[in-house]
């Protein structure tokens, strides 16, 4: 006769035997007991995430994909499908659809102060804080880089070279444009006060700024006064004048 203490204890080693020998039977990548799943999977719809079971969407997707020969905004030529090593091909078949005005090349040396400067340098000769450091960063102004064209510097601009890593995710090409019109600047002398030099075209911009929005032109006047009235009244015609009655009169 068994004890029921030792009864007891057979029976959780068998079937903690068998529960082992019933995991040694699953697949091999199963993760085995999941804490907490709703952390992993989801169960709301990911908004970043496609599935084919969306029960609110239309087709079950989360989301919709663009209809067909749609070009998402921004994103006209974003890629140019020349591969990234065919530099002398960029040189020849890309050209820069923007005029050469003040104000492009302005906004072009803005983005070059962000985004290439610290490699670069503030004139162009490679001497930006990171590129002492980093090493092999070129002068623009010598050699065959005083004669890189538009297409050259969009071109490394967006797919870099050699040790340059690619900064195509960075600015789209109406910026990359732009930029390249800066280091054409910086080509010249590496000064940035050779700016005037590069315009070619004087007046506005109308491809830019119909694109963009001018913010001056969008800002309501009649919205803007009021407020700045209000502050300039507060400002300066009564300074203090409420605390120092108050002080007076009861203290
Ligand atoms: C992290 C540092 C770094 C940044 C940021 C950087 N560059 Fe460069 N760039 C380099 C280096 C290094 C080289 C030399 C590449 C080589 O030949 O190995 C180079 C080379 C170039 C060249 C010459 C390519 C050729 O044909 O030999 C151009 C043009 C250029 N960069 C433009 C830019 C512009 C414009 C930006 C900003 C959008 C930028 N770079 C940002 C490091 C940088």
């Amino acid at each position: 006769m068994m004890s029921p203490s030792l009864k007891h204890g057979l029976y959780a080693a068998s079937l903690s035997l068998s529960f082992g020998l019933g995991s040694c039977s699953t697949p091999a990548d199963a993760p085995g007991v999941e804490y907490a799943p709703e952390m992993y999977e989801s169960i709301p719809y990911e908004a970043l995430k496609q599935t084919s079971f969306n029960k609110i969407n239309a087709f079950g997707i989360n989301q919709r994909t663009p209809p067909i020969g749609t070009v998402p905004r921004g994103k006209l030529n974003y890629y140019d499908h020349i591969p990234k090593d065919s530099v002398r091909i960029a040189e020849r078949v890309l050209h820069n659809p923007y005029p050469y005005t003040k104000a492009n090349i302005e906004e072009g040396q803005v983005l070059y102060t962000r985004i290439c400067q610290h490699c670069h340098g503030e004139k162009g000769d490679g001497q930006g804080p990171v590129g002492l450091k980093f090493k092999g960063v070129p002068n623009y102004s010598s050699g065959a880089y005083k004669a890189m064209n538009d297409g050259h510097i969009f071109h490394v601009i967006e797919w870099g070279r050699n040790r340059m890593m690619p900064h195509g995710s960075q600015v789209n090409p109406e910026e990359r444009w732009k930029i390249a019109m800066y280091v054409h600047v910086l080509q010249i002398n590496n000064d940035p006060a050779d700016l005037p030099k590069v315009v070619k075209v004087n007046g506005p911009t109308p491809i830019t700024n119909a694109e963009s929005g001018d913010a001056s032109q969008q800002t309501d006047g009649n919205n803007q006064n009021p407020e700045g009235q209000a502050q300039a009244h507060t400002g300066s015609e009564t300074p203090g004048q409420g605390n120092t009655k108050a002080h007076n009169g009861s203290m």
